[in-house]
């Protein structure tokens, strides 16, 4: 019997990987799991430590170091590596590093036959992401990135705290940048299908305090708030990579705020960037383009404005902007 078995492989076992295995592994997501680190000891100690949980968890899912030559028949290849920023540097400004690791192992994955789907979470996750395509050749349903899918989580956890409900049961985004130039759709927003900014109009007296722009700049910044208390940040993001991870196996259909190359959607080609995306067991189905106001499709553009000048410093040159 053809044995479907779910394969994922982890490169860079430092904290984000080795938590996005460790949730992964809890949450019994797949069969087999590799992790693969220019620093092979601390790889296998990763794995003999992890290991070490199955005894404790509802699936016996296999976990490995592994070579990049043993990639292609794995279905998600997750891409952590890379530093965080240093004290009074953004996610950008590490895009140089970020770059050359891109540059060495994307080759040595695809030289192993791989035909997956790539998930980057490595930062500057939206350009890493978009280098990934670039370097792999995969057409854009195949790479994807983390985007603002935390950012999206940090925010509707804010207005959980505020409205005393389930962040579960609040949708929205913030779009643009995995960055200080993202910014919430706020027009889009809801509780429980209501939108957020008509129960603040309704409620004014208990609502009417809240700073949505200041919540925003609070979403901006907390990554670096828990990075100057820890040195960085890890469960966060590594249960959304394994949310990720999940709804792509099990072909969910869900509709996360990832980093997607875009296609002429916003307006926009040639660039990855953060968007509510329909996820499937081929990556990328769709886009989901919100009708954003003039207002937030201005900070829309000035984000994608921002990733393109940082794109032009690693070689991907700023194309004029078509003139109508
Ligand atoms: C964060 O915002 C790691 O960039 C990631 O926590």
């Amino acid at each position: 019997m053809q044995q479907n078995i779910r394969k994922v492989a982890i490169i860079g076992t430092g904290l984000v990987g080795s938590s996005a295995a460790y949730s992964i592994l809890n949450q019994g997501i797949c069969d087999e799991l590799l992790m693969i680190d220019i620093n092979t000891e601390r790889a296998v100690g990763e794995c003999l430590d992890l290991s070490h949980c199955i005894d404790f968890t509802n699936s016996r899912t296999k976990v490995h170091t592994a070579t990049y030559q043993e990639l292609g028949d794995v279905d998600i290849v997750v891409i952590t590596a890379g530093p965080p920023p240093k004290p009074g540097q953004t996610r950008l400004d590490t895009i140089g590093i970020g770059a050359k690791i891109m540059a060495d192992i994307i080759p040595q994955i695809m030289a192993s036959g791989f035909n997956g789907i790539f998930l980057i979470a490595s930062n500057p996750v939206d350009i890493m992401t978009y280098h990934v395509w670039k370097l792999s050749g995969l057409p854009r349903n195949q790479v994807i990135g983390t985007g603002t899918s935390l950012d999206s989580s940090r925010l509707k956890t804010y207005l959980s705290e505020i409205l005393d409900v389930d962040p579960r049961s609040i949708y929205g985004y913030t779009m643009g940048e995995h960055g200080d130039s993202q910014f919430a759709a706020w027009s889009h927003v809801t509780v429980g299908g209501k939108p957020l900014l008509q129960i603040i109009e309704e409620q004014k007296d208990k609502l009417g305090h809240i700073d949505l722009d200041q919540m925003v700049e609070d979403v901006k910044k907390v990554g670096f708030e828990i990075l100057k208390r820890k040195g960085t940040t890890y469960y966060g993001i590594g249960n959304a990579i394994a949310f990720i991870t999940k709804s792509i196996l099990n072909d969910d259909h869900k509709i996360i705020a990832l980093s997607c190359v875009l296609d002429g959607e916003y307006g926009e080609t040639d660039l990855c960037t953060g968007v509510p995306a329909i996820i499937t067991r081929q990556g990328l189905k769709e886009v989901v383009e919100l009708h954003l106001t003039e207002a937030e499709q201005e900070k829309f553009a000035h984000s994608t404005n921002v990733l393109r000048d940082y794109m032009a410093s690693i070689g991907y040159e700023k194309k004029a902007l078509e003139l109508v």
